[in-house]
């Protein structure tokens, strides 16, 4: 069995606008429903209706958590950072992606996948996205809410 890593410190300063207590309540909702370390995308929506917080709250729980993993069938990922660059913009870029996730279900277009993760290793170009599609992986420096529906549009080839 491996040894469990312990967790990266935070950054000097950083508050996630998920308060502890409710990042943990949420985490461990997610690890009752996780098969094998991985949960849907469907799991996080329930698990943030049971606790009655926004859907990208639960989604910078499952970002912080290494040891669980989104589930992942959409040919389009894109991986939005749930960690320190909150505080520079990114709830935002993950708040939109979200509305976009479900606009483009509820109109039947190709779906995508929004990733949390802890840390794109972007932090000097926040707010930023990491997308994985056919073309391959792309990061996406200094990304402003207005301009995701175009670059959505445009991974999805639509
Ligand atoms: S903390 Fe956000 S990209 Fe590194």
């Amino acid at each position: 069995m491996l040894p469990r890593m312990p967790m990266a410190p935070m950054a000097p300063g950083f508050a996630s606008v998920v308060p502890p207590r409710v990042a943990a309540d949420l985490c461990g909702r997610l690890k009752a429903r996780a098969k094998e370390g991985l949960v849907s995308a469907e799991d996080v929506a329930a698990v943030a209706t049971e606790v009655g917080v926004p859907l990208s709250h639960a989604y910078v729980a499952l970002g912080g958590e290494p040891m669980l993993q989104l589930r992942i069938a959409k040919a389009v990922q894109i991986a939005a950072c749930t960690g320190a660059c909150q505080a520079k913009g990114s709830m935002a870029l993950l708040e939109r992606l979200l509305e976009l996730k479900a606009e483009r279900a509820a109109a039947g277009q190709a779906g995508i996948e929004v990733v949390p993760r802890g840390c794109l290793n972007l932090c000097e170009q926040a707010p930023a996205l990491l997308s994985r599609s056919d073309d391959g992986v792309h990061p996406h420096p200094r990304v402003r809410p207005e301009d995701l529906a175009e670059l959505v549009a445009a991974l999805c080839e639509d």
